[in-house]
């Protein structure tokens, strides 16, 4: 009882004011890349600075509850010798952090991914939170392909999300529980529906079997989009219809909160979709609609800052007007006017 008041605590600090979760928990391998397409060096350091950078924009906390970290950033401190958990927390933004360990191929089915990071997860939950963390992250990958996702795919990493739910709840932490369904591919809006409702359907049975308190979790998911290759273009009207059809028929009232990920959507587009389901379906929405964007919000800050402290005030005043459009959004009031005052 007294866990579920802790954890519906959070959930209301996370969202209050119409604010959304920053996700910038990306893995060493992740980060990495990200940084190589905008010529910066992928060493330890510069991950450190640019965390550091993310961490200590000005106003960030106005449209941002809470930060989800990596291991390795939890860790860190700023130049000037503060964790960069606490410079979040003196901020009014609570830090997550990620726990699983990685998508890994499903053996025995190719092409498909299997999230790790059960083992020994009690213990790392509870160090997680003497570091700070309130909330934490578990994402499993779901891919659309020929004859793909298997049921047995769907099966296994929802059974695996449940575990980790559990365990989170057990420890007084959040779980932000994911499964992503890819962006990857050809496929059709109708197909995205169709395997998003059998993964969310899949996900709140595994929920339900391992005792998870749905008042207790955060669900982030894909929005319901055509394939990246695919030749379909649909209206931003008809990807907020399917998206909220497809949650309504598959995601329990009980559930306080949805936080959308950006899954390789520019970040305009991330913010027109979660505008015109908030603004067009109100009422019909039992949850809190919010997002939990790392690219949408961060890449035109990345693409400024190039690794320079130059250019470090840009930077930070990119990632403070994405996250406030974001945030426009989540309340249904964003105007693609707001794009240009920056
Ligand atoms: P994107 O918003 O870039 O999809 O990332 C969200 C995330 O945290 C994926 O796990």
């Amino acid at each position: 009882m007294m866990i579920t008041k802790l954890l519906k605590n959070t959930i209301e600090d996370l969202f209050a004011n119409g604010k959304g979760i920053l996700a910038m928990d990306e893995s060493t391998p992740t980060c990495d890349k990200r940084f190589s397409s905008n010529g910066i060096p992928q060493t330890l350091e510069m991950r450190r600075n640019y965390r550091e950078l993310l961490a200590t924009t000005p106003g960030l906390n106005e449209s941002i509850g809470g930060a989800i970290l990596y291991d390795e950033t939890i860790r860190q401190q700023t130049k000037d010798g503060e964790p960069i958990a606490s410079v979040l927390m003196n901020a009014g933004i609570i830090p997550g952090i990620k726990v699983d360990l990685g998508a890994k191929d499903l053996a025995g089915f190719p092409n498909e991914k299997i999230t790790e990071g059960l083992d020994g997860l009690r213990e790392r939950l509870a160090e997680y939170k003497s570091l700070g963390a309130r909330f934490a992250k578990w994402r499993a990958v779901i891919t659309i392909g020929d004859g793909i996702p298997t049921r047995t795919c769907i099966d296994a990493n929802a059974h695996a999300l449940a575990r980790y739910a559990a365990l989170c709840q057990e420890a007084g932490l959040v779980p932000i529980v994911e499964p992503e369904v890819l962006m990857d591919g050809n496929h059709s809006m109708q197909r995205c529906y169709d395997v998003t409702e059998h993964a969310l359907k899949a996900l709140f049975d595994q929920l339900y079997f391992f005792h998870v308190d749905l008042e207790g979790i955060i669900l982030k998911p894909n929005m319901v989009l055509a394939g990246k290759d695919s030749k379909e273009k649909n209206s931003i009207e008809e990807v907020a219809q399917a998206t909220v059809n497809c949650f309504l028929s598959s995601v329990p009232a009980a559930v306080p909160a949805i936080a959308f990920l950006s899954g390789g959507q520019s970040p305009q587009q991330a913010s027109q979709h979660l505008n015109a389901i908030n603004k067009d379906y109100k009422e019909r929405l039992p949850w809190i609609v919010a997002f939990s964007f790392a690219r949408a919000i961060q890449q035109p800050c990345l693409e400024a800052w190039k690794g320079q402290s130059s250019n470090l005030e840009a930077a930070q005043k990119l990632l403070y007007h994405r996250a406030k459009l974001s945030a426009a959004a989540r309340r249904g009031e964003y105007k693609l006017a707001m794009e240009d005052h920056g």
